[in-house]
């Protein structure tokens, strides 16, 4: 095993778009436990887009990250050395832990993981908070129903990419956006949207939103905000539902936007706006995390990430994700499963 642990902090906090100067590298050696704690070695790291709004100095239902602090991440990994009774050597676990190759952890926020039936990345992201985060926001906050007709932003993402197949499975019709001809293409050919268009080449927003949605929109899954919301809700129909799980095209401004036009069209067309945050409904995700399993089993969910290599090339990993090179989970292999 090695004797050095790297890892990433945060520098300073960003003023508009992250750069990798907000990060800095450090290592030191791979520490020893004590009592009651455990040390794992870190395999894969998720990048969030919500790990930007923690790099500002804000009070948000997450904690700011803090100035040369290392930078905490979901992981996957492998319990190296445990002087805890619940955890032994050799236990697969996943939880928050460090952007770091090594980490030590008393347990909680920690929960073991089945190595044999799927490959362990999936926690982090099919089968992990971003695919819980597709369940609730489709089914506890839009309550979709059979036909409804599903739009979803940021659709080939980590989330968008299984809200669509969530949507199919439940006898909707789904269409959506993503940044690129190649993202619309895995949606329409591979991931079983109906429709898409790449909106950076859209010339109208509000026009191929009707272009992909003909009879109007019933549950609108937003994950972009600003200009792309907007248009959405010119197409809501009547009673439509709007999840709103995240509005990425905001996260790095530096002054607020103006909300969007066409607000009226929440009350005349009676529509239900719900934010949401998916670790308040655990018994949603567990539910969700049976059923997902179930259906990767049977083939009836696919699942893409793109995977970075090593810890170094976290901070590049992150900025990637923010700028839309992924396609479905961005994550980070940090050593050998
Ligand atoms: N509420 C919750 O509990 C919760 C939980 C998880 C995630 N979220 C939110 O869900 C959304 C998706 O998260 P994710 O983890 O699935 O990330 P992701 O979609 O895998 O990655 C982010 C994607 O956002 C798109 N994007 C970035 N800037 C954009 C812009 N200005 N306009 C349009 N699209 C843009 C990019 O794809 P393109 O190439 O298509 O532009 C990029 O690939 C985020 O808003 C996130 O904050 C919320």
């Amino acid at each position: 095993m090695p004797n050095i642990n790297t890892q990433i902090r945060l520098a300073s906090r960003p003023s508009g778009w992250v750069t990798e100067d907000n990060f800095t590298t450090t290592s030191e050696a791979v520490p020893d436990i004590g009592n009651e704690q455990l040390l794992v070695r870190n395999i894969f790291m998720s990048v969030d887009p919500y790990m930007r709004g923690r790099m500002n100095d804000v009070k948000s239902y997450v904690p700011a990250f803090q100035i040369g602090e290392v930078l905490q991440a979901g992981v996957v990994g492998v319990v190296v050395a445990s002087r805890h009774e619940n955890y032994a050597e050799g236990d697969y676990v996943t939880g928050m832990l460090g952007w770091e190759d090594f980490s030590v952890s008393d347990g909680t926020q920690l929960r073991k993981v089945n190595s044999g039936s799927q490959p362990l990345s999936y926690h982090l992201g099919i089968l992990g908070m971003p695919g819980m985060t597709a369940y609730v926001g489709l089914h506890t906050i839009a309550g979709a129903k059979p036909d409804d007709a599903v739009f979803v932003s940021a659709a080939s993402g980590a989330v968008g990419s299984v809200v669509g197949q969530l949507a199919k499975i439940h006898g909707c019709q789904v269409s959506g956006c993503a940044g690129s001809d190649e993202k619309v293409a895995l949606l329409t050919e591979s991931l079983g949207y109906d429709a898409a268009f790449n909106y950076r080449n859209s010339e109208s927003l509000p026009k191929s939103i009707k272009d992909v949605c003909p009879k109007g929109i019933d549950v609108n899954f937003e994950n972009v905000g600003g200009e792309i919301f907007e248009a959405a809700l010119w197409s809501m129909r009547d009673f439509g539902r709007i999840a709103m799980c995240g509005m990425i095209s905001n996260y790095n401004d530096e002054q607020l936007q103006p909300g969007p036009r066409g607000m009226m069209a929440i009350i005349g067309r009676r529509l239900k706006i719900q934010g949401f945050i998916v670790t308040d409904h655990p018994d949603a995700c567990q539910e969700y995390v049976a059923k997902a399993s179930a259906w990767l089993n049977d083939g009836k969910l696919i699942y893409h990430e793109t995977v970075a290599d090593g810890i170094e090339n976290a901070p590049t990993a992150f900025i990637d994700m923010l700028q839309g090179r992924n396609t479905g989970k961005q994550i980070v292999q940090l050593s050998a499963v």
